[in-house]
C-alpha cells in the first residue's frame, strides 16, 4: 500500500498526513473546512474534494474527525466513502468514538464490501509528526496484517486487540485516566499555590516519585504557569468523557469518578474553556475559587 487518504485534517489528522508525506508515501486528503487544506498541498498532498473522491484514488482511507456523527458523515452521507467504487479500499478509523457506534459502522461498510478498521491512538500532534504514536486496533486480522507496515509508520507501538468495537473500549478507559490526571493536577496545583509553596517545587517532589506521569513531567509546568495552548480541546476531552458515562450506562456499571468530571467538563465548556487545551481545566479550577 502506497496511496494513503486521510479525512480529517484538525490537530491530529494534519500532524498524522505530514508525517505520511515526509514517509514517502503518496498522500490525498479531505477536510470539511478546505482552508485547511492548503498548508499540506504545498507540501506534496493531493487534495480531494469530498471523501468520496479520496476513496476513489487511494487504497487505505484514514479517518480522524471530531465524532461519531461527523465519521457517519463523511463515510455515508452524499459523496461519502461509501460512494466510491474502489474495490481495494480499506477504511481506517482514528477519531475516538463509541464502540457500540464503531461496531455498526464497520458492519455498514462490510455490507458494501469494504473492510474497516477501527485504530484510535494515544498521544497528539507533537508525537503524530515523528509517527510515535501508539496505536489500538481491531477488526478484521487478515486486513491489519495488510495494513500493519503503514499502521507501524504512524505508531511506534501498535496493539491489535480483537474484534470491532474492542479498540474503542480500550481507548475510552485511556482517556478516563487522562481525565483523572488533568484533575489530579489541577487541584494539586491549586492547593499548593494557595498553600504559597512554588508549584515547580510541588511537581519537582512529584516527579521524583513512583506517582510521576508523563503528564506530570511536561504539561503540568504549562498548567502551573496558566498556558493552555491546545493539542486536544477541552471540548474533544469532553466528547469523550460523555461517550465514557453513555458507555458505563450500555455496560451497566457506575464508575462515579467520571460521572463528576463529566459535570466539571461540561461546566467548564459552558465558562467558554472550550477551545483551550483540556489540561486548561486548572482554569476552571482557578476561576471557580475566584468567585467564591
Ligand atoms: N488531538 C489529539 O491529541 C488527539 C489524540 C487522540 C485522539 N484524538 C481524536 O481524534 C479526532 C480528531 O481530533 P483533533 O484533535 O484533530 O480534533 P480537531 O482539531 O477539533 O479537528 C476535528 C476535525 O473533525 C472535522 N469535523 C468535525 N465535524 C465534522 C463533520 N460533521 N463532518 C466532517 N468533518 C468534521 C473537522 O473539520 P473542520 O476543519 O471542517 O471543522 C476537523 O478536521 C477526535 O475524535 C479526537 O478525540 C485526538
Amino acid at each position: 500500500m502506497k496511496k494513503i487518504g486521510v479525512i480529517g485534517l484538525g490537530m491530529l489528522g494534519n500532524a498524522v498526513a505530514l508525517h505520511l508525506l515526509d514517509s514517502g508515501f503518496d498522500v490525498t486528503v479531505y477536510n470539511r473546512t478546505k482552508e485547511k487544506t492548503m498548508q499540506i498541498k504545498e507540501k506534496g498532498a493531493k487534495v480531494a474534494s469530498s471523501p468520496k473522491e479520496l476513496a476513489e484514488n487511494v487504497e487505505l482511507a484514514i479517518i480522524v474527525v471530531k465524532d461519531a456523527d461527523a465519521v457517519k458523515q463523511v463515510s455515508f452521507e452524499k459523496d461519502g466513502v461509501i460512494e466510491s467504487k474502489n474495490e481495494k479500499l480499506v477504511v481506517a478509523d482514528m477519531s475516538t468514538i463509541n464502540p457500540s457506534e464503531s461496531k455498526n459502522i464497520s458492519k455498514i461498510f462490510l455490507e458494501h464490501n469494504i473492510q474497516k478498521l477501527e485504530i484510535p491512538v494515544m498521544g497528539g500532534p507533537n508525537v503524530a509528526i515523528t509517527g510515535d504514536l501508539v496505536m489500538m486496533a481491531s477488526g478484521d486480522k487478515n486486513t491489519f496484517e495488510n495494513c500493519k507496515e503503514i499502521l507501524y509508520n504512524i505508531a511506534n507501538k501498535v496493539f491489535f486487540l480483537g474484534e470491532s468495537g474492542v479498540a474503542h473500549s480500550v481507548k475510552l478507559a485511556m482517556n478516563l485516566q487522562i481525565t483523572m490526571l488533568a484533575l489530579a493536577l489541577s487541584e494539586g496545583i491549586t492547593f499548593i499555590k494557595k498553600s504559597n509553596v512554588d508549584p515547580k517545587v510541588f511537581l519537582e517532589i512529584l516527579n521524583s516519585t513512583y506517582f510521576k506521569t508523563g503528564m506530570s513531567e511536561k504539561k503540568a509546568y504549562k498548567m502551573a504557569d496558566g498556558k493552555y495552548n491546545a493539542t486536544f480541546t477541552l471540548a474533544n476531552l469532553k466528547k469523550d468523557i460523555s461517550t465514557i458515562t453513555e458507555t458505563t450506562k450500555s455496560l451497566g456499571i457506575k464508575l462515579p469518578m467520571i460521572e463528576k468530571a463529566e459535570e466539571l467538563y461540561e461546566d467548564a465548556l459552558k465558562k467558554g474553556l472550550g477551545e483551550i487545551d483540556y489540561t486548561g481545566i486548572i482554569e476552571y479550577i482557578k476561576r471557580i475559587n475566584e468567585s467564591k
